[in-house]
C-alpha cells in the first residue's frame, strides 16, 4: 500500500498534533509526514530535525517541489484562505484548521474550487471525535430527548493562550472565533439544526488593559430551527491557577429528556508538587510515551487529523468523495459556522440581533 503523502503548513502548538497524527499513521504504513513549511527559519529546521523531514519557509516551495497528496494547515486563521486555494489550485486534499476562514466569501471560494477540483476539503471540527459527543449526537438524533427547546454550550480557556500561545495573532481573534466556533459547530452537528439568528454580547476589559485588543468573553444567544434556542458563553481569561487549560461542556434539554456533559472533567485529577491540580483533557491523553516507548497518541485531537488523512487514503484508492458525504467536518460546515460567528460579530458591534439572512 502507497500511503498518503502529507504536508504540514504551521508547526506551532496547534501544528504538534499534526505532525503527531501523521507519524503516528505513518507507523502504521498508512501516511507519509513529508515536509513542513513554517514561517521562520528558526521553526523550519526545529521541527525539520524534531520529525526528521525537509523544513520550508515558503509553504508554496513546498508544495510546488514535493510530490504531495495532502496538505494540512495549521497557521493563524488568516491565513488558511490563501493557504487552501493554493493546495486545491495544485491539486492537494486539505484539511484546514478551524475556523475555516474569517469571512463568508472566503469559505466559499474555497468550497468551489473543492468541488470544482473533486478534492477534499475537511475542517478541523474536532469535538465531533469526541466519543462521548458522538454518543450524545446518535442519542439526540434517535429522538431520546424528544424536541430539543434549549442547549447550552460553553467553552473557558485560560489567559495563557491569547496573551502567550497566540503571541502576535491574538487581537486579530476573539474567544468566539477561537472556541465559541467549536461550541455552534457541535451543537449544529448533534441537532441537525441551522441558525436563524444571532443576538450576542461582547466583554473587553483585561486583555486590552494588558494590550490585546480583543474580548475577554462573548455570550451568544441563537435562534435555531424549529423552536430550539442556543446560548453559548466563551472567554479566554480564565486565571493561570486554572486546572486545566480549557473547561467546557455542553448539555440540550428536549420535551422528552436532556443530554449533558462535562467536556472536561472526565473524572482524572492527577496532583503534582511541580504543577498543582490537574485535570486531563481526553482530547490529547496518552501522547506517546519517553518511558515505555509506546508512539500511539491519543484523543479527540489526533483522531480528527488522523481521520482526514485516512480519507485521503480512501480517495487515493479509487473511493470516492460522495461515499465520505456526512461522514466528515467539510467545507460546507465550515462556511456555515463562519456565517454564525461573522453574526456574532457584527451583532456585537452594532448591538443588535442579526438575522443569517444578512450574511451573505
Ligand atoms: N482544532 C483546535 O481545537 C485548535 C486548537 C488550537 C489552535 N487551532 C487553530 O490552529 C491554527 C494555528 O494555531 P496555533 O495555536 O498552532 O498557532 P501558533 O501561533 O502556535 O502557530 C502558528 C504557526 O503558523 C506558522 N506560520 C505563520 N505564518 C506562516 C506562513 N506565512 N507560512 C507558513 N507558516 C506560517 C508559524 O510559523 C507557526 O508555526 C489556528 O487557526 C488556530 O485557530 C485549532
Amino acid at each position: 500500500m502507497q500511503p498518503v503523502r502529507v504536508g504540514i503548513i504551521g508547526g506551532g502548538i496547534w501544528g504538534n498534533y499534526h505532525l503527531l497524527a501523521a507519524k503516528h499513521l505513518e507507523n502504521e504504513g498508512k501516511a507519509q509526514l513529508v515536509a513542513i513549511a513554517t514561517r521562520t527559519e528558526a521553526s523550519a529546521s526545529k521541527q525539520s530535525a524534531a520529525f526528521g523531514i525537509p523544513g520550508y519557509t515558503d509553504y508554496r516551495r513546498m508544495i510546488d517541489e514535493q510530490d504531495l497528496d495532502a496538505v494540512t494547515i495549521c497557521t493563524p486563521d488568516h491565513l488558511h484562505r490563501e493557504m487552501t486555494l493554493y493546495a486545491l489550485e495544485r491539486g492537494k486534499h486539505v484539511l484546514v484548521e478551524k475556523p475555516m476562514d474569517l469571512t463568508t466569501r472566503g469559505c466559499r471560494a474555497m468550497v468551489e474550487l473543492a468541488e470544482r477540483k473533486r478534492l477534499l476539503l475537511q475542517v478541523d471540527y474536532h469535538k465531533r471525535y469526541d466519543p462521548y459527543n458522538m454518543d450524545l449526537r446518535q442519542k439526540v438524533r434517535a429522538g431520546k430527548i424528544g424536541e430539543p427547546y434549549y442547549a447550552y454550550a460553553y467553552m473557558e480557556d485560560k489567559i495563557i493562550v491569547p496573551t502567550q500561545w497566540l503571541k502576535g495573532w491574538a487581537a486579530e481573534s476573539s474567544p468566539f472565533w477561537f472556541i465559541g466556533v467549536h461550541k455552534y459547530d457541535l451543537v449544529r452537528w448533534i441537532t441537525g439544526r441551522e441558525a436563524l439568528a444571532v443576538f450576542a454580547h461582547g466583554s473587553k476589559g483585561k486583555l486590552t488593559m494588558l494590550g490585546i485588543d480583543t474580548f475577554d468573553a462573548v455570550t451568544a444567544c441563537i435562534e435555531m430551527e424549529g423552536g430550539l434556542t442556543c446560548t453559548i458563553d466563551v472567554n479566554w481569561i480564565l486565571p493561570a491557577q486554572f486546572e486545566a487549560v480549557v473547561n467546557q461542556g455542553v448539555r440540550i434539554v428536549g420535551s422528552e429528556g436532556i443530554v449533558e456533559l462535562d467536556g472536561q472533567d472526565r473524572g482524572a485529577r492527577y496532583g503534582f508538587a511541580a504543577d498543582g491540580m490537574l485535570t486531563p483533557n481526553l482530547g490529547a491523553i496518552a501522547m506517546g510515551d519517553s518511558v515505555f516507548g509506546w508512539k500511539e497518541p491519543h484523543g479527540y485531537f489526533v483522531d480528527a487529523i488522523k481521520d482526514f488523512l485516512l480519507n485521503a487514503l480512501y480517495l487515493k484508492y479509487g473511493g470516492e468523495l460522495e461515499q465520505l458525504a456526512e461522514r466528515y467536518p467539510s467545507g460546507k460546515d465550515g462556511l456555515a459556522v463562519t456565517r454564525v460567528a461573522q453574526a456574532v460579530e457584527t451583532s456585537i458591534r452594532e448591538h443588535r440581533p442579526v438575522q443569517i439572512s444578512e450574511v451573505l
